[in-house]
């Protein structure tokens, strides 16, 4: 029997030269054809934040949404969605970042993040960081970041040193 992560990384599809050439680039879109991989994937990831307090998962879009809603679900708490800019219809709160070229702003329904409570922050895949680190600095205007969960993290790129300053609970399923 294969431990979940070889199960994950064997699903995983590697695409070379995408988006641009030059680029590994790693395809969890096949995890989703295995319902039962993905119900021992949420388990784990539940189970890695068991015994720290979480009042809501936080998934960043778009591909943060595919597990994040499922995780919160398992947690008992609610799922905050966290946009990239203009999609949300009512009163937002916005953080912008920078990007390689130019940069980017993310927002959040104002009223779905409760003042003071603790917030888990998640996304598929963590690269450089900067995406999840906006998502920190959007949840602290109103909120505090209980910690932050990835189904991969590219080591290499070295993301969750600059998370561990935010916050030192930075889990992740598989790493490459
Ligand atoms: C990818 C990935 C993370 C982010 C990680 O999203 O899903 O959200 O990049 O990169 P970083 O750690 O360097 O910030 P992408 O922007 O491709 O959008 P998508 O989720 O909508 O596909
Ligand atoms: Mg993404």
């Amino acid at each position: 029997m294969k431990n979940l992560e070889e199960r994950v990384k064997s699903v995983i599809r590697d695409v070379q030269d995408f988006p641009k050439p030059g680029i590994l680039f790693k395809d969890i879109t096949p995890i989703l054809l295995y319902p039962d991989l993905l119900q021992d994937m949420i388990t784990e990831m539940a189970n890695q934040f068991e015994g720290i307090q979480i009042d809501a998962v936080a998934g960043i879009e778009s591909r943060g949404y595919l597990f994040g809603v499922l995780l919160a679900q398992k947690l008992q708490v609610p799922f905050i969605m966290i946009r990239k800019e203009g999609k949300l219809p009512a009163k937002t709160i916005k953080e912008s970042y920078d990007l390689e070229y130019g940069s980017a702003t993310i927002e959040v329904h104002e009223d779905a993040i409760k003042t003071g409570s603790n917030v888990l922050i998640h996304d598929d895949l963590l690269a450089t960081g900067g995406t999840a680190i906006a998502a920190a600095n959007l949840i602290k205007q109103k909120a505090n970041v209980a910690g932050f969960s990835f189904v991969i993290d590219l080591t290499f790129l070295e993301g969750s040193k600059k998370l561990k300053e935010i916050k030192p609970i930075v889990k992740s399923l598989i790493t490459y």
